[in-house]
């Protein structure tokens, strides 16, 4: 199968209604090029977060863009940790809140990701502990990226943030969201040439960047991009000693 074909069969599952998703998604793995596991059925991604997992004990996880709760379901059983996944399609939300019933500690929040994420921001019970953030709310006009990292490092003290669908520095094997001009996935967006426009960038300058240490050859699933940022200090020491992912430095570092 090409990964042409698995990229063209994720546009059309944007489309697919959430009933007839959810039988699909109880197909094997191998019957749909990979795609109905988690993280778009990327094996070597799953096996990266599994070692952050081990490496650091999360106290929290917060997905943005539940869709239909394939990868919550995953991080549920990965941790004990409360997690909160938020979704605007209401739709999707009323999907996935079924399918996550049986799911202890998993809490599916209907809204704009930034909204919603500052209602957490607000709560010291979700900001106290180290948090994984997985950041995959992006299919719409509206790439709600930037104000979801913003709201972040204003009231997370210690995170890890995975973005989904990110341009890989040193792979263009790896697949990445292009909305286009000033909606590109990529590091630019992030960090863009002096001085930063929104001002309000410089707060992101600090975190530390991290790759997938494996080729996009060696993936599998639909093979799309990811970048892992975290806050300097525990965080991103922990990061530093994994051999599934390869250090970048910090955000402002990397700006090109
Ligand atoms: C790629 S899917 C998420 C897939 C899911 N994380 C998984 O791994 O199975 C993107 C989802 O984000 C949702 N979304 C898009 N913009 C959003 C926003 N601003 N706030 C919350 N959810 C959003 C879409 O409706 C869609 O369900």
């Amino acid at each position: 199968v090409k990964i042409s074909d698995i990229r063209l069969a994720r546009r059309v599952a944007r489309v697919v209604p959430p009933w007839l998703g959810g039988q699909l998604q109880r197909a094997p793995a191998r019957l749909t090029f990979g795609l109905t596991g988690p993280f778009n059925g990327q094996q070597r991604r799953v096996e990266a977060v599994r070692s952050m997992f081990a490496a650091i004990p999360f106290g929290a996880v917060v997905e943005t863009g539940t869709y239909r709760a394939l990868t919550t379901r995953f991080l549920s059983r990965l941790t004990g940790a409360p997690i909160v996944t938020i979704e605007v399609n209401a739709d999707y939300h009323d999907y996935a809140r079924r399918r996550l019933a049986a799911f202890g500690s998993v809490y599916p929040l209907k809204g704009e990701s930034p909204a919603v994420l500052t209602l957490l921001a607000a709560d010291a019970a979700w900001t106290s502990v180290p948090t994984f953030f997985y950041l995959d709310a992006h299919w719409l006009d509206n790439l709600p990226l930037v104000d979801e990292l913003l709201v972040i490092v204003s009231a997370w003290p210690e995170f890890v943030a995975l973005i989904d669908d990110f341009r890989v520095e040193g792979d263009d094997g790896y697949g990445y969201d292009d909305y286009g001009p000033g909606k590109i996935l990529e590091l630019s967006l992030l960090s863009p040439p002096e001085p930063p426009e929104p001002p309000e960038l410089t707060e992101l300058a600090e975190l530390r960047v991290f790759w997938p240490a494996a080729s996009s050859r060696s993936e599998t699933g639909a093979r799309q991009g990811y970048v892992v940022l975290a806050t300097p200090g525990t965080m991103a020491d922990r990061l530093a000693e994994l051999s599934e992912l390869r250090a970048g430095g910090t955000l402002a570092q990397a700006r090109h």
